[in-house]
């Protein structure tokens, strides 16, 4: 495939294949876990956008989807710490099993925050997902119950992760050359 964007790439950290592997492997623990009990999967986007396409499709329970948006990096690198909801739910979510569903846990603010968001509205039980896991940034004390990788303190790109809003559509996550970012 032809591709304008690979030029500004360091390295590949997690490929095509590994990724399907991966997501695979996810969708059969959430099949196991929930079998017989109408999960809500709730991805948090944009950056989930491609993870639950195939996580979704990985895990052939009867279960509904719902999106939520929220944004703390305001085109930063670095979180602010604030997260604010720029789309919220659009259905009521009292008593539901939720499968939150994230392409990546950083400093934890997005996630702290919609736990407790979600609790306030009703959630029976909340999983978290997140196919990323970046625990050298961790600032609160959440975790993923499933995660799909463990990435060093890297700035990682592709496969919904954005560097300004750029490189959501790579395939595969990679690594952005440091030129990019502070050029
Ligand atoms: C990214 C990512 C997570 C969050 C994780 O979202 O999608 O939601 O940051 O970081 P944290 O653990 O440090 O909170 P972002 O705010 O960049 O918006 P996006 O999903 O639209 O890219």
């Amino acid at each position: 495939m032809r591709s304008e964007l690979e030029q500004d790439i360091l390295k590949v950290l997690v490929t095509e294949e590994e990724l399907k592997a991966r997501v695979a492997e996810l969708g059969d623990a959430l099949y196991e876990r929930f079998e017989g009990k109408n999960p809500l999967f709730l991805g948090v986007l944009k950056g989930c956008f491609m993870f639950m396409t195939d996580l979704v499709r990985a895990c052939q329970l009867r279960s509904d989807i719902e999106f939520i948006a929220v944004s703390s990096y305001q085109n930063a690198t670095v979180s602010s710490g604030k997260v604010q909801i720029t789309r919220d739910l659009q259905q009521d979510i009292t008593g539901r099993d939720l499968i939150i569903v994230e392409d990546i846990l950083d400093s934890g603010n997005t996630l702290a925050f919609l736990k407790d968001y979600f609790m306030t509205k009703g959630a029976a039980t909340i999983t978290i997902v997140t196919l990323l896991d970046k625990p050298a940034r961790r600032a609160k004390a959440v975790e993923a119950d499933l995660s799909g990788f463990t990435v060093p303190d890297e700035f990682v790109v592709g496969y919904g992760l954005d560097y300004r809003q750029q490189y959501r559509n790579l395939p595969y996550i990679g690594v952005l050359k440091p030129e990019v970012y502070s050029g």
